[in-house]
């Protein structure tokens, strides 16, 4: 193993700046090789700062060229500069004036942080340690200026310069070709937040008045010819700006807002203050090119990065372990946007499924951290399912346990008190303590304790007295550094469900903490009664997923099947169906072990029946969730240890062909009355009706594969939107033979030239569960379309292929690691970032059983032990062996 790991940073050891930045000046002259950046930095000391200290600015692979302080090039032992850091030994402790000249070439930057090239087009990312691959500065989250961008071009490569804030000047070069554009932004941010484009780009924009009548100029820019790909997002911008003027009476506060979406990008997208970059798959939608899921995504994403302005820009974090203060917030708020747009309950549904798929399995295994981790080693491995996911149910649980009304009156405060500051997780909280005159000091472990709890309920009817006894117990396994845990507050939102679904009036003793059906659970175990229960109730427990918590409580299936057709929660309708499933797959995997099947049992597939034949119909988003049955993955969490991958998939299988089969003439029926022939609309409703009509397509296929391969080839041909002809797709991907190779072939010369549909194409080959997959995925690796230095390329086959392919990457052989191991290592000099996430593909490792397990240990210590790693791939191996 490498021996100069990157050293370890701790939340206790924060501490201020010597130095503050007031004002920035930055001047880029872009070229393609050398980029000049000129920076004028107005310093002072902070009088919260040690007095005398050096000034260390951070650089990262820079070239100096010229430095001069208040106008005086600096004497050489004066400082000293590498491309890693600028130290002034001595700096004034007044304030003083820093003049640094850097180079930067932007096309051979390969890791996309800093300034780079996208298809041509010059765009940077500075979250979260990019601005130092720019120039030297204090690149850290706590320190706020107000920056002024002079951007430089050829007219001719880059027509269209944009910076954050707003346009202050403009002009041409005269006999250069080149012209410039200066922007200026009043509000003080950090570096984080800094961003320039340049290019030749297509645009579509609006004027977008704001609730107090002002007049901002909105504008999505995209790669040429793709302008009409780019209404949709411009209309979920508008209706973001309008939501959150409306929700959390949050206004912008610039004349223009600029996005623009490029084809080379680490993560989803950035909220530069003014000027938001994307990934262009959060950008671009069509009929013909976007799915259902990819018109959500783009709304929730367009929404995040909009709600940023204010919870991230307008608000910042005083350094990175505060990260959850603006992504776990900021994805609370764009989740609450899709719901109030679409259903809630759907959208609930699909917010929890990625929780558990993603959040519930990192937080199991050796790359579990708390909400607020308080220490790192490299923070973009910090960007993870627990910050952002589980982050955002902290603030769910908060306006539980609160109110709505006295969350709103917590993050006004919030807002008012914290505005224009680097705020903490202390800072937000203190602001619901005071609107609420309740102590948060107990709830606040939640960003300190790492691991899922687990809830433990049993009930208790007394015909007698009329009373119903609930047994709480909570406890939550040890993770990673923290083998003890405490107890944690969690608000239990509940019903006690009596005959026909009608919920039960709750009368408890008065010590209870029970407010509008929220009980607040907060120690290890407690007995709550609850008095006049008429009848034998079944408790709903949880109702809208209240707490990020796993959930065992002791309902047989048939109380469980009550709870899915009457419950008045439709979260708690589809949690109750799919824990019956969940633990008939289970059963049926132990069967498969010992070479028999476990069919369902009558009456799941009764109800599933009686369901899909009553009110499939009436909300079609919410039947397709309740006809999806739960992943491989999802049965492997559940069983938790010794998984053996193959035996999940063969019981998985018997089970959704024997439903299908049991359901068959529903599903016909079904199938018949969705089909329609209206104009195709992205909309929720009408995405539903095909979400549902295609799950039944692949029930039908699972049941009758020759009739489904039919009826899938048929909608295939047919398709007038992407998300019937990629749900055909899938269908006939599953069944061997030349339908499907007619058809997949057929996908690829028809989106040959747009490498974002054909990422759709790559990733559903590499989630084919066969053996012959691997060999299938390599010959991918060679074709024309492929390249591992694009991260959306990487993801949509090698990420697929690891993370949502669980026989084929856990092969027996061990082969499907090894390919992992060797792709990240080519990766990892070229894109640390992308190959580093790409290796968290090993967080299940674990669980796996002990000849698998053996095979991806070995596939780790070979990454771990190869000479010259990234900081973020020594991390994550480090870790995951650890
Ligand atoms: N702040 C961005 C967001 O909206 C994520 C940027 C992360 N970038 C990175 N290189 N780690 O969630
Ligand atoms: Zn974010």
């Amino acid at each position: 193993m490498r021996t100069d790991s990157p050293p370890v940073i701790r939340l206790e050891d924060y501490r201020p700046t010597d130095y503050l930045i007031d004002t920035v000046d930055l001047d880029f002259n872009l070229d393609p090789n050398v980029t000049k950046v000129t920076a004028l930095l107005s310093l002072r000391p902070n009088p919260l700062g040690r007095p005398n200290a050096p000034l260390v600015l951070d650089g990262d692979e820079l070239l100096l060229n010229d430095l001069r302080l208040d106008g005086t090039p600096l004497d050489a032992n004066a400082y000293t500069a590498s491309p890693q850091g600028l130290t002034l030994h001595a700096p004034p402790q007044r304030p003083f004036e820093l003049r640094i000249e850097t180079s930067v070439n932007p096309t051979a930057n390969t890791k996309l942080m800093g300034l780079f090239r996208s298809n041509g087009i010059y765009c940077t990312q500075c979250e979260a340690e990019g601005f130092r691959r720019i120039t030297y500065f204090l690149d850290r989250p706590d320190v706020l200026s107000v920056y002024t961008t002079r951007i430089e071009a050829a007219v001719e490569e880059a027509p269209l310069l944009l910076g954050n804030g707003n346009r202050a000047d403009a002009g041409l070069m005269p006999g250069t070709g080149r012209h410039f554009v200066v922007w200026h932004d009043p509000h003080p941010k950090p570096a984080y937040l800094f961003a320039i484009v340049g290019g030749r780009l297509d645009t579509v924009s609006e004027v977008y008045t704001t609730q107090s009548g002002r007049r901002v100029d909105i504008a999505i820019h995209v790669e040429q010819g793709k302008r009409e790909r780019a209404t949709y997002a411009l209309d979920a911008l508008a209706r973001s700006m309008r939501w959150d003027e409306r929700v959390f009476g949050r206004e912008y506060d610039l004349d223009v807002f600029n996005v623009v979406a490029v084809s080379d990008f680490n993560m989803g997208a950035m909220e530069n203050k003014g000027l938001n970059i994307f990934n262009d798959k959060y950008v671009l939608a069509s009929q013909d090119t976007a799915t259902d899921s990819d018109y959500a995504n783009i709304e929730a994403v367009i929404a995040h990065e909009y709600f940023h302005n204010w919870t991230g820009n307008r608000i910042t974090c005083r350094d990175w372990f505060q990260l959850c203060l603006k992504e776990g917030l900021t994805v609370f708020r764009d989740h609450e946007f899709s719901a109030d747009e679409r259903s809630r309950p759907v959208k609930r549904i699909a917010d929890v499924r990625t929780l558990r798929a993603a959040q519930f399995v990192e937080d199991a295994g050796p790359l579990a951290h708390p909400v607020r981790p308080n220490r790192y080693r490299e923070i973009n491995n910090f960007y993870t399912a627990t910050v952002y996911e589980k982050g955002a149910e902290v603030v769910r649980m908060l306006k539980t346990m609160l109110g709505d009304d006295v969350f709103r009156k917590g993050m006004d405060l919030y807002f008012e008190r914290f505005d224009g500051t680097a705020a903490t997780i202390e800072d937000f909280l203190s602001c619901f303590a005071e609107a609420s005159g309740r102590s948060l000091d107990h709830f606040s472990e939640w960003y300190a304790q790492a691991g899922t709890p687990i809830l433990t309920a049993s009930g208790f009817y007394d015909e007698v007295s009329r009373t119903y006894r609930l047994d709480l117990r909570q406890s939550t396994p040890p993770t990673p550094g923290q083998p003890e845990k405490k107890p944690l507050v969690m608000p239990i939102a509940m019903g006690l469900v009596g005959e026909g679904g009608r919920d039960l009036p709750l009368v408890t003793d008065n010590d209870v903490a029970l407010h509008d059906g929220v009980l607040i659970f907060d120690e290890a175990a407690t007995s709550v009664t609850f008095h006049n229960v008429t009848e034998k109730p079944v408790p709903s427990l949880l109702r809208g997923f209240s707490a990020p918590v796993r959930y065992d409580i002791d309902l047989s299936d048939d109380e469980l099947l009550v709870l899915f057709s009457a419950d008045s929660d439709p979260f708690n309708q589809w949690q109750a169906v799919q824990t019956v499933l969940i633990r008939q797959l289970i059963k049926g995997t132990e069967a498969v072990k010992t070479g028999r099947s476990l069919p369902p049992s009558d009456r799941l597939v009764r109800a599933l029946a009686e369901f899909t034949a009553a009110t499939a119909e009436q909300d079609a988003a919410f039947a397709a969730q309740v006809l999806t049955l739960p992943t491989e993955s999802d049965i492997a969490r559940e069983i938790g240890r010794d998984v053996d991958p193959d035996a999940i998939l063969s019981a998985r299988r018997a089970m959704k062909r024997q439903l299908s089969e049991a359901l068959l003439p529903t599903l016909e029926r079904l199938h018949i009355k969705l089909a329609s022939s209206d104009a195709f609309s992205p909309d929720a409703s009408s995405a539903g009706r095909r979400a549902l009509r295609n799950a039944g397509l692949d029930l039908i296929a699972a049941a009758d594969p020759e009739r489904g391969e039919q009826l899938a080839a048929e909608r295939y041909a047919a398709a007038d939107n992407m998300t019937d002809r990629m749900a055909a797709l899938a269908t006939l991907a599953l069944i061997p033979g030349a339908g499907r190779e007619d058809a997949l072939a057929d996908f690829a010369a028809r989106f040959a030239h747009d490498p974002l549909i054909m990422d759709k194409w790559l990733a559903l080959q590499a989630m084919i569960p066969e053996p012959q997959t691997l060999d299938r995925v390599k010959g991918l690796m060679q074709h024309p379309i492929f390249t591992l230095t694009n991260p959306n390329r990487a993801r949509a086959l090698i990420g697929s292929f690891a993370m949502g392919n669980p026989t084929q990457f856990n092969r027996i052989d061990g082969a499907g690691f090894d390919l992992l191991a060797d792709v990240v290592l080519k990766l990892d000099p070229l894109n640390p970032q992308v190959a580093a996430r790409l290796l968290t593909a090993f967080r299940t490792w674990r669980m796996l059983e002990p000849g698998r397990r053996l095979k991806a240990e070995a596939a780790l210590k070979r990454v771990a032990a190869a000479g010259n790693l990234s900081p973020d791939v020594t991390d994550i191996a480090a870790r995951s062996l650890g």
